[in-house]
Parts: C-alpha cells; sequence; structure tokens
C-alpha cells in the first residue's frame, strides 16, 4: 500500500508541527483544495499571512515579471523594488526609516537590537531591560523567544536573554511597578495573537503611550500578526490612535512571500550604523515587489473597509451564534481577526471543521481563531458561521 503524505511527512520533518491527514495542493481565493479536490474555506490564510486570498492575478504578474528581471543583489545596492516598497511603506506610516528582514522573529530582533543600542547611548549603559506582556507571543529566536511569555515554561530553552519581565497585559499599574532608569523598550502586540486573540484596550495602549513618552522609553508595537491591514488600518497602532517608536511586521505583508521588517521614527533609527545589523536575503528585489504590490492593494481605503465591515459582520453573526447555542463562551477580536471560545476541546473543534471543509487555527489554550484573507466578503463569512454552528451543534 502507498504511504499517505501525513505518513511521508511526519518520516522525514521534525515533529514540530503534527502532520494532518489531507495534503493541500492549490488554492484560489478565499479557498483551498486537496490532492482529492475537496474545497476548503481558508479561514487561516496561512495565519493571518494571505491577505490577498490565493492566485492573486497582480501579485502573481508581478512575481513572474521580477522573476524574469532578477531577484537577488547585495544589500548595499539600491534596486527599483527595495526603494520603491520602502517608500510606500514610510509615506504611509508616521516612521521615516524601514529595515526588511525575512520573518516576523527577524523584524522583532531588529527593534529589540536598535532600543538597546539608542539606549546604550542616550541614557546609560545599563538601560537594556525589556518589559514585555503576559501571554505576548514575538517569535522564536532567542531575543524574541526571550520577551514571549512561554518562555517561563520551556525553561529547557534557557538561558534566555537577560533583563526581561513581563507586565500584566491591559494593566497599566502593571506596567509602572516594572519601570525602572533600567527600562530600555517596552514590546506590546495591540491584538495578542498566540496569546488567544486578545485585544488591548484602547486607554491602556494610550495610557502605555504616555508613561513611555514620560520614562523615555522606547515603544515597539509588534504588528506580525494585527498589522497591514488586518484591523481595518494599514498599521495595527492606527486603530488604537497612538504613534508607537518602532514596530515589527511580517506576515500579511508579503502575502505569503517569507518577509518581515521594522520601521521607526529617525531618532531612534539613526542610531544604528552600518554593521550594526544586517541580513543576505532582506530587501531582495522579489520580496519587495511582492510586498509593494501587497501593500498597494491592501492601503486602499475601500479595501481597508472591507475588513472592517466584513470583520463586524462575521463577529455579529458569531454573537448571534452564540446566543442561539450554549457551546460559545466568547467572541472577541477586531477586524478580521477572531477568537472564539467554545465550550469544546479546540483539538474536537478544529478536526471537525476540517471535516466540514472549514480550515482555521488554535490560539491561546482554547480558542478557535479565525485570521482568513483580507479579501473576505459577507458570502465567506456566512458559509464560515454555518459551519461553525454546524459543528458546535453536535455537541462533541
Ligand atoms: C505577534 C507576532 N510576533 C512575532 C511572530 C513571529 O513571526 P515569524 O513566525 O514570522 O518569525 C509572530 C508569528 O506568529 C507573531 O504573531
Amino acid at each position: 500500500m502507498t504511504k499517505s503524505w501525513k505518513d511521508r511527512a511526519e518520516e522525514v520533518i521534525m515533529p514540530l508541527y503534527p502532520q494532518k491527514e489531507i495534503c493541500l495542493e492549490r488554492g484560489e481565493g478565499c479557498y483551498l483544495y486537496d490532492t482529492n479536490g475537496k474545497e476548503y474555506l481558508d479561514c487561516a490564510a496561512g495565519i493571518a499571512v494571505s491577505a490577498l486570498g490565493h492566485g492573486n492575478t497582480e501579485y502573481t504578474k508581478a512575481a513572474i515579471d521580477q522573476l524574469e528581471k532578477f531577484i537577488m543583489c547585495v544589500g548595499s545596492y539600491p534596486t527599483q523594488p527595495k526603494v520603491e516598497c520602502a517608500e510606500l511603506l514610510v509615506n504611509n506610516s508616521c516612521f521615516d526609516q524601514v529595515f526588511f528582514c525575512n520573518s516576523g522573529a527577524e523584524a522583532v530582533e531588529g527593534c529589540l537590537k536598535l532600543a538597546r543600542k539608542w539606549a546604550h547611548h542616550n541614557k546609560s549603559p545599563d538601560c537594556k531591560e525589556i518589559i514585555a506582556f503576559d501571554c505576548s507571543f514575538h517569535g522564536r529566536t532567542y531575543g524574541a523567544a526571550s520577551c514571549t511569555y512561554k518562555a517561563l515554561k520551556q525553561d529547557y530553552f534557557a538561558p534566555y536573554l537577560p533583563g526581561v519581565k513581563f507586565a500584566k497585559f491591559n494593566d497599566l499599574e502593571s506596567v509602572e511597578n516594572l519601570i525602572s532608569d533600567k527600562t530600555c523598550a517596552v514590546i506590546i502586540e495591540p491584538v495578542q495573537g498566540e496569546g488567544g486573540i486578545r485585544p488591548a484596550d484602547k486607554d491602556f495602549i494610550k495610557g502605555l503611550r504616555a508613561l513611555c513618552d514620560e520614562h523615555e522609553i522606547i515603544m515597539i508595537s509588534d504588528e506580525i500578526q494585527a498589522g497591514m491591514g488586518r484591523l481595518g488600518t494599514l498599521y495595527a497602532h492606527e486603530y488604537f490612535g497612538i504613534e508607537p517608536d518602532l514596530i515589527s511586521i511580517a506576515k500579511g505583508m508579503g502575502a505569503g512571500f517569507p518577509i518581515g521588517a521594522f520601521l521607526g521614527k529617525k531618532k531612534y533609527t539613526s542610531a544604528f550604523a552600518a554593521g550594526d545589523h544586517g541580513t543576505t536575503y532582506g530587501g531582495n528585489p522579489l520580496g519587495t515587489r511582492l510586498v509593494y504590490e501587497t501593500v498597494k492593494q491592501i492601503n486602499d481605503p475601500a479595501f481597508l473597509k472591507n475588513v472592517t465591515e466584513t470583520g463586524e459582520y462575521l463577529m455579529d453573526n458569531l454573537e448571534k451564534l452564540k446566543a442561539d447555542t450554549n457551546s460559545i463562551e466568547e467572541v472577541r477580536g477586531i477586524g478580521l481577526m477572531i477568537g472564539v471560545d467554545t465550550a469544546y476541546k479546540i483539538g474536537d473543534v478544529l478536526g471537525n471543521l476540517l471535516d466540514e471543509g472549514l480550515i482555521a487555527t488554535q490560539a491561546g489554550e482554547k480558542s478557535l481563531r479565525l485570521t482568513p484573507p483580507l479579501i473576505f466578503t459577507k458570502d465567506h463569512a456566512d458559509e464560515a458561521v454555518d459551519k461553525i454552528g454546524h459543528v458546535i451543534r453536535k455537541e462533541l
């Protein structure tokens, strides 16, 4: 008997992501198809990555055109895609400069290094401490992992970066209690993703901004999951009405191409000098051309309006489902970043949804996470709610 894709995958790929039974083959718009031709509504989007859905025509054209021109050169050469992409990101932000890297974790590393260098020269060489939050997630490289709450449980990876302290999310007093002359930066996800889709309160974020100003602490907004249109604004902090000092972005910005970036105000970015930081692939012509294409599409008022309206519609209908059944405990989220806590084991919910033809993911201990492509429509939302309703009515 021939082996299944799952068995073949598990033989040769490390067991960090338990493999599913189905093998995905292609995508179109908001749908994915497996090797048997079964259709799935994609409510995961590679975890908030496939912002334009699958097979976007302009994106594909740009990729082919750039593949034919050239896809790589040394970082010290300006290229049209890199410069135009940087201008697009900077000119539509409150920031002055950007640095391109290859993933979210690398974007966070860049922010942490920049913050520490700035504080070393502008405050004191002892000013190295970072304040992060409970249930935070910032990535798997050592700096980012050190600011991730799970580090407290994964002691087998220790020693982590020294000087990281965890405050309580949405609790300003707990931040104040950790601030000292040694505090260099605060890093926060405006909507916690992996931690269970937990939006920050607007007042809390505004209070945090004020605290950072008062103590000259660098405010880093990690917008890797919540940024790039997902909350209905290009950058996540715009939704909260504040300006951070540095931000990390990735995921949706490349709509599937692996790329990340961090942006900052010149006051901070000018602390970096040649040789302080770098990357081989960051800012390559192919990646930046695709970010340009993606951000150009996202940063259209009609596109962002669709995210807000479809997100609200989806949340409203999930709330109605909650009222109609006894199986939903809470619906949370902003835009198309939504968490649903059900009365059932999340593994059972996800497995049944997959059978129903819906792909979603888990966030936190028990939340169903919906982060569909940003081109999701009300029809897609109806289909998602129908499928979720069908599953939770089964009393798993
Ligand atoms: C908020 C946040 N920060 C950082 C990361 C790490 O990004 P990457 O997996 O691209 O390294 C993620 C990934 O899920 C994230 O959600």
